[in-house]
């Protein structure tokens, strides 16, 4: 590790956190901090898993420039503080821009002044949602399928690759990330410092605060720990949309891969996820559900997609794996199961939330 100290922008967050503590973990002579507002419910149930790993939390907001005046030397940042839910951009715009546009300007300007790489976690929600939901599926017993005749730039049946056009409206959220993308490769253009950007699918584990329209595997097997009505949303109402997802620690193998190989990646985007092997429909998710915990619960419909949504996503890893010999090791029942016991091992907590 060539870093002497890291910090983690929403660093106690699902990802902030997991990294934070996987970092530390690896390298524990590297000076980590973890700066977040707390604003996600639930983030604050992380501080004392990053004082325990000896992780500094600094309670901070990236829409301040003050809260980003450090006093101490800076060589890593990752950038994780966002908020992640396209339904919150559709109802607050400004309060979207503001925190993941103008706040991540904020964090670039600090990788300015320190001269400090940067990791940056973007989303596959920079591709446009009706040139997706355009891709013709069939509707087999478990899950929409992409039909494997068609011939779209970027495009194939077992997922979409950087190439995808980004052309066309993206919600709010993929907007900013987008628009952040590409501020962040000006100032590696700029500024001589590096950086890499991850445009990741869904990504799932432990220590996750699903809800409703953020975190939705984690939301599915939380829902049916404790026994709580969930809904089909959208598509026909059958819970037939897919996802791919990625756990957590293969998130955290290939961004330790990244900062271990930052001058190969310099500038660099990459689509990040699971890929169609770790791939799950709401109703298969259910079923896995079922299988772990053995509760059943009612599960109602409702038919009007919502704005933005997708009917089908699948990431291409080609690029990423080629380059750096990544691969997502850990299938759709680990990662079920790693949530599973997250929750049976912190019941009580969860439950009060
Ligand atoms: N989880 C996923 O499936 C997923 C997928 C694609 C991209 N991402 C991206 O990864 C990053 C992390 O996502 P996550 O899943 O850990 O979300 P999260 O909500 O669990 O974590 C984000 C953290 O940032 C903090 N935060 C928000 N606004 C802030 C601000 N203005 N100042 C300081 N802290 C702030 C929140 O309190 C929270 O703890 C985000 O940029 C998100 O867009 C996540």
């Amino acid at each position: 590790m060539k870093y002497k100290s890291l910090l983690v922008t929403g660093g106690a967050g699902f990802i902030g956190s997991n990294l934070a503590v996987g970092f530390k973990q690896k390298f524990p002579q590297l000076k980590v901090y973890a700066l977040d507002n707390l604003s996600r419910c639930g983030s604050q149930l992380n501080l004392p898993r990053l004082r325990e790993n000896n992780i500094k939390f600094i309670r901070g907001d990236i829409r301040n420039p003050k809260d980003l005046a450090l006093n101490f030397d800076l060589d890593l940042m990752i950038e994780c503080s966002a908020e992640p839910s396209v339904v919150a951009s559709l109802d607050n715009p400004l309060y979207i821009i503001n925190n993941n546009l103008i706040g991540t300007v904020n964090c670039l300007e600090l990788c300015r002044r320190q001269k400090a790489d940067i990791v940056f976690l973007s989303t596959s929600r920079v591709y446009p949602y009706p040139v997706i939901n355009k891709i013709r599926t069939i509707e087999t017993s478990t899950r929409l399928k992409w039909l494997p005749a068609e011939r779209i730039y970027g495009w194939m049946a077992n997922g979409i690759s950087e190439d995808f056009t980004t052309c066309g409206p993206k919600t709010l959220y993929g907007a900013t990330k987008l628009a952040s993308e590409l501020l962040l490769q000006e100032y590696i253009a700029n500024y001589r410092i590096k950086g890499v950007i991850n445009r990741c699918g869904v990504i799932a584990g432990p220590w996750q605060f699903g809800k409703v329209d953020q975190g939705v595997f984690t939301y599915w097997m939380l829902a049916h720990y404790f026994k709580r009505p969930l809904k089909y949303i959208g598509f026909g109402g059958k819970g037939k949309q897919v996802r791919d997802l990625l756990h957590i620690d293969d998130l955290f193998s290939l961004i330790d891969l990244e900062v271990a190989n930052l001058s190969k990646v310099n500038g660099q985007i990459y689509n990040v996820g699971g890929g169609y092997k770790v791939s799950l429909s709401l109703a298969e998710a259910t079923k896995l559900c079922q299988q772990i915990t053995g509760h059943k619960i009612r599960i109602g419909t409702e038919f009007k997609t919502r704005p933005g949504d997708i009917a089908v996503y699948l990431t291409n890893n080609k690029k990423i794996t080629q380059e750096l010999k990544w691969e997502p090791q850990k299938a759709a029942p680990v990662i079920f199961n790693d949530i599973f016991n997250w929750i049976k091992n912190n019941q009580s907590k969860l439950s009060r939330l």
